[in-house]
């Protein structure tokens, strides 16, 4: 279980881009982490979601799902997004739980082949608007 420190996560942009959208994560108006989307394709109206939180001891407090959610309400309901989606090794148990907490479902499996020769196992997951907004609708009609 994550040990949930009660802190608000805001989310502050740092470098717009057409194509990439770097926010900073910021926790008492201190950055802790970096969340983006990545090749936004406003055609299809996709994009890639990337995060990290620098500090070893700030993971698993909750904040990384914290920012998550803010993000996707940001892509679906600022930017008209309709799907986005990440990549996560499958053996990042703490990032997969972070994005299955955040309403991302796993979509496919891969395996691709390192500079070292061995294989690595990735999965792709993604999440929709009408998926993002329903979980919304089920945990304010649960409050
Ligand atoms: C991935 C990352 C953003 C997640 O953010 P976070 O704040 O640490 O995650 P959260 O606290 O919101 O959620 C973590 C969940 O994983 C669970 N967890 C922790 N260790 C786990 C393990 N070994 N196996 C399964 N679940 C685990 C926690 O219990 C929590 O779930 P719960 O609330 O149901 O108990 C952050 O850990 C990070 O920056 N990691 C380094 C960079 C990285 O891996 N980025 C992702 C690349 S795809």
């Amino acid at each position: 279980m994550s040990e949930n420190m009660g802190g608000k996560v805001a989310l502050a942009l740092v470098r717009p881009h057409r194509y990439r959208a770097v926010y900073q994560i910021m926790l008492r108006d201190e950055p802790i982490g970096e969340i983006e989307l990545d090749h936004i394709a406003w055609r299809s109206g996709e994009a890639e979601l990337k995060i990290s939180i620098h500090e070893e001891e700030l993971h698993n407090h909750g904040y990384g799902t914290k920012a998550v959610v803010a993000l996707l309400d940001q892509a679906f309901s600022k930017m008209s997004l309709n799907r986005v989606y990440l990549r996560v090794h499958a053996n990042n148990s703490i990032a997969i739980r972070c994005y299955e907490k955040a309403g991302f479902r796993k979509e496919g499996r891969l395996s691709r082949l390192t500079e070292w020769d061995t294989l690595e196992e990735i999965f792709l997951m993604g999440i929709t608007k009408t998926q993002f907004l329903n979980n919304a609708q089920k945990e304010s009609q649960a409050v």
